[in-house]
């Protein structure tokens, strides 16, 4: 398949994944990008630039495929802003194929970057801030619908609405997010405009993702309405229901300034540690309404090559409606 996106990055298919805090790590970046689609690692779970340039050298070492970093560009108790501007320093260094940004726009970076060769993407959850990037000289916007995983923006619009108005209004390519499973999800997203998609809690349940079985089993074992979204008084999320979720919603709901409490509860320390021993009850974890639909664990290659092969059975299927 050809389209925008696989010809923006040299990737053989429109699929990449998105930055996970905590989540991703160099072998699964690897394992997609060797799959033929767009591995990523997250730059803010490093606490310098040259922390973030060793694990891209460990991306480097397993694979000589194209992949992207995320950099979330948000106020952080623990990353200043001369450390983010080495984040970008390296990425352009290391000429890494992408840089996903959520959060501020990343307008200073962009000269440095498109001069290294490196393109430069956002994730949007409205229409006005596709037509911003665009205008900003991004080179590709990622739509990211209130299904996704992570921070949702609190416009609260869902892909089927955003996707195709986006589409309506950019003339760069568009990636498409939230609900992004599978085969008939990629179908649905092409018929909206889409030039690719982009999965991020897909990617947990398969083999080269680290994170303990007991974490990749839940998310066999939830439905799409097993998440919901909390933590507004920090920055809206979207989580899987469980104790931690219902502490942060009990503390915002107390009409005190509950903030740093709230930030201690979600903190990425819990996040990590039961990530490792498999608790389901020690940490926010914000995965997308897309566990709804994931019902196997699998290589990456599986999930990338049997989305491929479904994608043209759905879209086989529609063409011969008419
Ligand atoms: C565990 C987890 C952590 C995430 N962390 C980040 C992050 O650090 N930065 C970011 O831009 N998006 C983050 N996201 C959002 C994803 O990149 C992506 O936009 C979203 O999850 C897509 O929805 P899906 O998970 O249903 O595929 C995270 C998602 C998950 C599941």
């Amino acid at each position: 398949m050809k389209t925008r996106i696989t010809e923006l990055f040299g990737i053989k298919y429109p699929i990449i994944c998105g930055g996970m805090l905590w989540v991703t790590d160099a072998n699964l970046c690897a394992a997609i990008s060797e799959a033929g689609g767009l591995g990523c690692i997250t730059a803010d779970q490093y606490n310098s630039g040259e922390e973030l340039r060793a694990a891209i050298k460990e991306v480097k070492a397993l694979t000589d495929k194209p992949f992207g970093v995320n950099i979330t560009l948000m106020p952080s108790f623990r990353i200043t802003e001369e450390v983010f501007d080495d984040f970008f320093k390296v990425c352009a260094e290391e000429k890494v194929a992408n840089i996903e940004i959520s959060g501020q726009f990343a307008t200073k970076y962009i000269p440095m970057l498109h001069e290294a060769g490196v393109k430069i993407t956002h994730k949007v959850g409205a229409v006005r801030h596709a037509a911003k990037i665009e205008r900003l000289g991004y080179d590709a916007v990622i739509v990211a619908g209130v299904e996704e995983g992570g921070h949702p923006l609190n416009d609260n619009v869902a892909t089927t609405v955003l996707l195709p108005k986006v589409a309506e209004t950019v003339n760069i390519p568009i990636l498409s997010t939230g609900g992004m499973v599978d085969g008939k999800s990629m179908a649905a997203a092409l018929c909206l405009g889409a030039d690719g998609i982009m999965m991020a809690t897909r990617f947990i349940a398969s083999n080269e993702c680290w994170v303990h079985e007991n974490i990749k089993n839940w998310i066999l074992e939830l439905n799409e309405n097993d998440t919901e979204l909390f933590c507004h008084s920090l920055l809206q999320a979207r989580g899987v229901k469980n104790s931690i979720v219902a502490k942060v919603k009990e503390l915002e709901s107390s009409g005190e300034d509950n903030r740093m409490e709230v930030a201690k509860t979600v903190s990425g320390q819990h996040l990590i540690a039961a990530l490792k021993s498999g608790d389901r009850e020690s940490a926010a974890f914000l995965f997308g309404q897309s566990i709804g639909r994931i019902h196997e664990i699998k290589s990456c290659k599986s999930i990338i090559e049997d989305t491929m092969t479904e994608c043209e059975a759905t879209i086989a299927r529609i063409s011969n409606l008419f």
